[in-house]
């Protein structure tokens, strides 16, 4: 018999894992800068909107399959369709593990890095200016960004092979309180800022006429990255998650748990961004520059400067282990290699990998790819030049997870069915599921001809 599976323990210690790898960058780091540079409100307007429509759906079949089949992402599909091609699935989503983890941990190391200088205080008494050009000299460096991020790998590393009672749940429970506790600290300062309102405007006035098919296809990019669907985390997750949890309240409440950390971290940067006139469009820089001049201005600033770095790389610890997660999972299940030997390898082939992101902002920062036409770069806007970090992050949340995703509700809109999947929802039918038709017809219809359509016109295809 197969030997009893690891798993959560609460409904409270559930919530807290799959937030914790909802939570993360991808809130705090990601939303703030891609919300920037596609025009803020309007771009809030349609992310809110795939949320809702897209999000929750797929979110809610990822932790359906998970639990049903007790399986890593590969091992899921296999089970629940033997012998068919919809295990690719499974495989790119390791796949996509794999390039997402690379260039999320330099991200991360950037964070600890920040950690670092906030023990230091290194930040006192540095101009807005001066803040900006610390931040450009520093990603710039090879060693000290190469050295973080590896820092970072090990941490991730070492949760992973701790397991999942003793490693994931343990440190998520406590840490995520707090996170938002110190986010509502930032935005009192933020908001009490000259200037202040400009930055709400700019996130939440929405000005439709900034709305294009990129702008649609990074809103729908980031509300797959930022809840963690499309690449089978949450199968992963929703394989340790016990019978009796209702799964549908879990998929809502993180969903909105994590929007409404999304949002929040906006009304943390925005205002300071204009406040110290910061261009809103900086690119994945932006909250390194902003924060630490909201942290200059205001009272207690090293002590807040200390914590919120130090919960961040948490939270980018609780997103980074379900990450690792996957890979480890298909690794030990699949491949049959003991849990240690999985994580090894699967965390050192990334850290490898990770380096080409992490010096892409460096010494290999003239490794790019051109997209559109040459002839018009110098009218500007009619190419986009990508680094390798540009390409990690484009490839993975612009095509893989939405692509990942599409397969995921096709899955159990067409294959699995509305059996299976009701039964898996209602807990073996201890409860009832009103909603079921509207949750099939947007699992069938709607959700893949959305997620069609985005990305077909966000690529250029359509
Ligand atoms: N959602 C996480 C964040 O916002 C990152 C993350 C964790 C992720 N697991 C994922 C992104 C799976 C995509 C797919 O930081």
């Amino acid at each position: 018999m197969v030997p009893q599976r690891d798993s959560f323990t609460s409904k409270f210690g559930v919530i807290a894992a799959a937030a914790g790898s909802a939570i993360g960058l991808g809130n705090i780091w990601r939303f703030p800068y891609v919300a920037g540079e596609n025009g803020g409100g309007a771009f809030l307007f349609v992310y809110i909107g795939f949320i809702i429509l897209i999000g929750i759906p797929v979110m809610l079949s990822e932790l359906s399959i998970g639990r049903a089949a007790q399986q890593n992402p590969f091992g899921a599909f296999k089970k629940l369709a033997p012998k068919t091609y919809w295990q690719v699935i499974g495989f790119m989503g390791v796949i996509a593990a794999f390039v997402i983890l690379s260039f999320y941990a330099t991200v991360a190391g950037w964070t600890l890095h920040y950690l670092y200088s906030s023990v230091l205080d290194s930040f006192a008494g540095q101009s807005p200016q001066q803040l900006e050009q610390t931040f450009t000299d520093f990603k710039a460096g090879t060693f000290m960004p190469v050295l973080w991020q590896v820092v970072f790998m090990v941490l991730t590393a070492f949760i992973v092979m701790a397991g999942i009672k003793d490693g994931i749940e343990k440190y998520t429970k406590v840490l995520m309180p707090i996170l938002l506790v110190l986010i509502l600290v930032l935005i009192v300062r933020s908001l009490t800022l000259p200037g202040a309102m400009k930055g709400l405007e700019f996130l939440f006035a929405p000005d439709f006429s900034k709305i294009t098919g990129e702008v649609i296809l990074e809103a729908l990019g980031q509300a797959f990255f930022s809840l963690s669907i499309g690449m089978g985390t949450l199968i992963t997750y929703g394989s340790y998650i016990r019978k009796d949890n209702n799964l549908v309240n879990t998929a809502v409440s993180v969903s909105m748990s994590d929007t409404l950390i999304a949002i929040l971290a906006g009304v943390a940067i925005f205002p300071a961004v204009f406040a110290f006139n910061i261009e809103p469009s900086s690119g994945p820089g932006l909250v390194f520059i902003t924060l630490p001049n909201i942290f200059e201005q205001m009272p207690g600033g090293y002590f807040f400067s200390l914590m919120f770095f130090l919960l961040l790389s948490v939270a980018a610890l609780t997103s980074s282990i379900s990450v690792l997660e996957v890979v480890v999972a298909y690794f030990s299940e699949e491949l049959k290699m003991t849990r240690k030997k999985a994580t090894l390898l699967a965390s050192g082939a990334i850290t490898l990998t990770g380096l080409l992101s992490t010096m892409s902002w460096g010494a290999l920062s003239e490794v790019t790819l051109t997209l559109g036409s040459a002839a018009e770069t110098d009218v500007g806007g009619g190419s986009t030049t990508l680094t390798i970090f540009d390409i990690f992050d484009f490839i993975s949340a612009n095509i893989l997870l939405p692509l990942g995703g599409l397969f995921i509700v096709l899955f159990v809109g067409w294959k699995w069915k509305k059996e299976h999947f009701a039964k898996e929802i209602s807990n073996e039918n201890t409860f009832k599921t009103p909603y079921i038709g509207l949750m099939m017809f947007i699992l069938k219809f709607l959700a893949p001809l959305a997620i069609a359509i985005v990305f077909l016109r966000g690529v250029g295809l359509f």
